[in-house]
C-alpha cells in the first residue's frame, strides 16, 4: 500500500471504517481494522496495531496508542513502556498472556525530528474515530475487569470529565457489569526523573495492578 510522506495530506477517508457487524468474530474485526481509514493516522503509520490476548480474557488493559516499536512490530506494548509494564505485571503476580492488551488509538502518531519519529498524542478527533475498534473489542472480549493505563484510556471509558490524579485506583462499575479502574501509564513512570519518586510511583502502580491477581 502506498505510504504518504509524513506531512502530506491523505485523501479523504475512504468509506469510513468498515467495522464488521455485531456477529463478526474478533479475528474478523481485527482484519477489518487493518484497513481502517477512519482518521488520517493510517497514512503515516506502518500498520494498525490491534489488541492482543485471549479472545475471552477476564481482564483487559487499555493503553493510549502504539509507539514507534509497536508501529514497526505490529504488537501492543512491546517497546520500553511495554517492558516496564511486563516487569510490573510480573511483580504483581500477573501472567501477561492471560490479559487482553489493547490501545485507545490503534495507529502510531508522530512528528519527525530529522529521521527520528517522536511520539505525538492523538487528538480528540482521532481518538473519537478509533473508538469503534475499542468498542468492537469490548463487545467481543467482554472482560470482567478493565484497567485503563493513562488518562486517554480512562477518558474513553469514563468520560471526558475523568481526572486521573483524583480518581486513580478506584474501581467503578460499568454498564453491562464489568468493573474498571484507571492508573498511570507506564510511560509516565519512565519520564519521572527523581529516582525516589519513580520508585514510589512504580510501587503504587504494581500494587494497583496486583488487584488483578485476585480471581475475577
Ligand atoms: N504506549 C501505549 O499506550 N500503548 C502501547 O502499545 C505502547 C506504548
Amino acid at each position: 500500500m502506498a505510504r504518504l510522506h509524513h506531512n502530506e495530506t491523505p485523501a479523504a477517508p475512504a468509506a469510513a471504517s468498515g467495522v464488521p457487524g455485531a456477529r463478526a468474530s474478533l479475528a474478523t474485526v481485527r482484519a477489518a481494522a487493518l484497513r481502517c481509514r477512519a482518521c488520517p493516522l493510517w497514512a503515516t503509520a506502518t500498520q494498525t496495531v490491534f489488541g492482543e490476548g485471549p479472545e475471552h480474557a477476564h481482564d483487559m488493559l487499555i493503553g493510549e496508542q502504539p509507539g514507534d516499536n509497536e508501529d514497526l512490530q505490529g504488537h501492543p506494548f512491546v517497546g520500553p513502556a511495554g517492558k516496564l509494564l511486563d516487569r510490573a505485571l510480573a511483580e504483581a503476580g500477573i501472567d501477561r498472556s492471560t490479559l487482553y492488551l489493547t490501545n485507545t488509538v490503534k495507529h502510531f502518531k508522530y512528528r519527525l525530528r530529522g529521521k527520528r519519529r517522536l511520539h505525538a498524542r492523538a487528538n480528540a478527533a482521532e481518538q473519537a474515530a478509533c473508538r469503534i475498534w475499542l468498542d468492537a473489542e469490548l463487545a467481543r472480549v467482554r472482560p470482567r475487569r478493565i484497567v485503563c493505563l493513562g488518562s486517554m484510556a480512562a477518558q474513553a471509558l469514563f468520560g471526558r470529565s475523568f481526572r486521573l490524579l483524583r480518581e486513580r485506583g478506584r474501581w467503578r462499575e460499568l454498564p453491562g457489569g464489568a468493573r474498571a479502574f484507571a492508573t498511570v501509564h507506564p510511560s509516565y513512570l519512565l519520564r519521572l526523573r527523581d529516582p525516589a519518586e519513580r520508585e514510589r510511583a512504580y510501587a503504587l502502580f504494581v500494587t494497583e495492578l496486583a488487584s488483578l491477581a485476585e480471581p475475577a
